[in-house]
């Protein structure tokens, strides 16, 4: 498994396991390749060794098949998580339907493709329902594939604990939609560890699900971060009315809203493991706490403890 492609490789969890891949590599003769629609964008990965960038466009199909051509195997990372029910189709459904005929036609050897805990064909969010459709084209395929179904991942570019204690950091109490909801997050770094170990179980589970070892409430979950981040705010939880008008007035602002009606409706389902299904420790990973990962790199990046760096350079510790 040396020739690898690794699709959405510039995200979140993208770059995580292109620093796993390379690691594992130690320096060896394999090759790593990330598409991108922006390359400009990817000045993140482009330093690591045996990564390689290049510019497409992910649903042009002679690119896809150019692409996957020769490659031992192949990780999805791609997916959208807003936008409308047209983009959605094209990127979590369309994109995964075209890359699994071509893996196959292609004899990919092992692919590995992210879904999300709560996909279903009869789930409440558009989101859900595209990421579920996503997934069956990988479980109905013959490919030797695992499709790994996450929980909220946290991690030091997270999009969740980070913007909880960002917004802490700026306004004085938090109004929050869907506070009940739950979550069992799991960090980024086990998730991208698991990926990179499948790749090397060929005929391996064909669903994982990636979970942490606690359940918590939305509502926690901010209060955690305001309390890590040294900015702990009073949470106040929205009714569902008011809930749906904040994320309607949210899609009004440009750029991808901070939450969407879409996103409320995701959160109907628990994102927490089903019991019916193999978790990590399937694969010889004990996932780690939440507690034992984030109060650090909040307190690092929001709290006093971002000024201990230049504290020490003034030789002030
Ligand atoms: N993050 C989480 O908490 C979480 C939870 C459950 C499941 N997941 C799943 O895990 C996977 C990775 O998540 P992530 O957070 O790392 O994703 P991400 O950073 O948001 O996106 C991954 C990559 O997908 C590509 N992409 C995004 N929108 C696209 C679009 N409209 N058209 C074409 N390409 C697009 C981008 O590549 P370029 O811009 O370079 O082309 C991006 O780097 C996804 O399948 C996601 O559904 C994530």
């Amino acid at each position: 498994m040396n020739n690898i492609l690794v699709l959405g490789g510039t995200g979140f969890v993208g770059l995580s396991v292109c620093e796993k891949l390379v690691e594992r590599n130690g320096g060896g003769d394999g090759r790593i390749t990330v598409p991108t629609r922006h390359p400009n964008r990817a000045s993140h990965i482009q330093p690591l060794p045996t990564v390689e960038v290049q510019r497409w466009d992910p649903h042009d199909d002679a690119q896809l098949d150019r692409m996957v051509r020769g490659r031992h195997a192949v990780i999805n990372l791609i997916a959208t998580l807003h936008g409308t029910e047209e983009e959605m189709r094209r990127v979590n459904v369309d994109l995964p339907q075209r890359l699994a005929r071509i893996c196959a036609e292609r004899g990919v050897r092992r692919v590995v493709h992210v879904g999300a805990l709560g996909a279903a064909a009869d789930a409440p969010s558009r989101y859900l329902r595209s990421k579920h459709a996503g997934e069956e084209a990988f479980a109905q395929s013959a490919l030797d594939a695992t499709v790994l179904r996450p929980s909220v991942i946290f991690g030091e570019h997270d999009h969740l604990m980070n913007r909880f204690a960002a917004l802490q950091k700026l306004f004085p109490v938090m109004p929050l939609a869907a506070a009940g909801a739950r979550f069992q997050p799991v960090w980024v770094d086990d998730v991208a560890t698991a990926i990179v170990r499948l790749l090397h179980r060929p005929g391996a589970e064909r669903v994982i699900e990636c979970v942490g070892p606690t359940v918590y409430t939305l509502r926690q979950l901010v209060e955690l971060a305001g309390r890590w981040s040294g900015h702990p705010r009073p949470v106040i939880a929205l009714p569902d009315a008011l809930g749906r008008l904040q994320a309607a007035l949210f899609e009004l602002l440009p750029g991808a809203p901070l939450i969407s009606r879409d996103n409320l409706d995701s959160m109907k389902v628990p994102s927490v493991a089903s019991g019916k299904a193999p978790t990590l420790e399937a694969i010889g990973i004990r996932p780690r706490a939440l507690e034992s990962v984030v109060p650090d790199l909040l307190g690092w990046r929001y709290g006093p403890a971002r000024l201990d760096s230049w504290r020490a350079l003034a030789r002030r510790r």
